[in-house]
């Protein structure tokens, strides 16, 4: 019988260079879209998928990640003399249950798979998923989820997959298909960042993953690779050289890079414009700007 899926691992040990100053003190992970920061949105969309175990690894610089996840109680208090019930509600979204949430420490930022390859003591013998909290997917059924249910069918390895501009392709790690069944394809190679013209199609990796523990094993044995960094599509790729499966799932939603300063002020925009109290002044306010701007042309 397959195992389900109720691990999940949370890469948040990067330096978030792209958005330095800001990053010398705060986490990327805890940006704010309106008012929620990235992980929150990552938190809620591993837990809609049935993960009980919520892995992060983290480095140097990262506590405020794990201060916005316990308890408050007195600022939980305040709020209940207060009665701002609904405010209260909402941390409770935040609030982990004890012994749910564990903290690895990568001590020197060497790359994707390396972070990963830092919690393989906490995975066992079971497969799991990986979550990049920078990449968000507005979604109706929340990308993971409909990961989970894929790999139901399938087995093996999926990545989430998005076709991307031919010349944005190098950007990703990409995918050379096996065979294309529609929502899911299987997987002939994975090339991280490929040169511009050697891209083997324009179906690009992004930030959700779901993985067997042989990929540990495989992380074990693997060498730097594109950037000078220990890539987890090369792990990923080596389950293909030792015959086992790979799939790509083209999931159903926009995925919005907040790693990069462009896709966070678009997420920014989309998730403002989504929130039924902010919508109406918003989309007021954008329509305003844009008409002042094409009158000023
Ligand atoms: P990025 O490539 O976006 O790197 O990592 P970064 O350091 O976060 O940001 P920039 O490029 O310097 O602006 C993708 C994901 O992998 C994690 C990051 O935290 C992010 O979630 N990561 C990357 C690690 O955990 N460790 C690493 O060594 C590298």
């Amino acid at each position: 019988m397959k195992k389900r899926v109720t691990k999940a691992i949370f890469p948040v040990a990067g330096m978030g260079t792209r958005f330095l100053p800001a990053t010398k003190s705060v986490p990327k992970e805890i940006m704010t879209l309106v008012d929620r920061p990235l992980i929150q949105y990552a938190i809620d969309e591993a837990r809609a998928a049935g993960i009980k175990e919520f892995i992060f690894v983290t480095s140097r610089g990262k506590s405020a990640l794990e201060d916005y996840f316990d308890n408050a109680p007195e600022l939980e208090n305040t709020l209940r003399k207060k009665g701002k019930t609904e405010l209260l509600e909402e941390l409770k979204n935040t609030n982990m249950d004890s012994g749910a949430i564990a903290y690895i420490r990568q001590h020197k930022a060497l790359g994707l798979g390396h972070a990963v390859w830092c919690a393989r003591r906490l995975v066992h013998n079971e497969p799991f998923a990986v979550i990049l909290p920078d990449d968000v997917i507005a979604a109706e059924k929340p990308c993971l989820q409909q990961m989970v249910e894929a790999h139901e069918e399938t087995g093996g390895c999926m990545v989430a997959a998005m076709e991307v501009p031919e010349d944005k392709a190098s950007a990703y790690g990409v995918i050379d298909i096996k065979e294309d069944m529609g929502s899911c394809v299987s997987v002939k190679g994975l090339v991280e960042k490929p040169p511009a013209d050697e891209a083997p199609s324009n179906l690009a990796v992004i930030g959700r993953y779901i993985l067997t523990p042989k990929v540990m094993q495989n992380l074990n044995k693997i060498k730097t690779g594109s950037g000078g960094e220990i890539q987890l599509t090369d792990a990923i790729d080596a389950e293909l050289r030792e015959g086992r499966d790979v799939f790509g799932y083209r999931f159903r939603g926009q995925r919005f890079d907040c790693g990069s300063k462009a896709g966070f002020l678009q997420a920014t925009v989309a998730f403002g414009l989504a929130r039924n109290d902010l919508h109406v002044e918003f989309d007021s306010y954008l329509r305003e700007l844009m008409s002042m701007r094409q009158a000023a042309q």
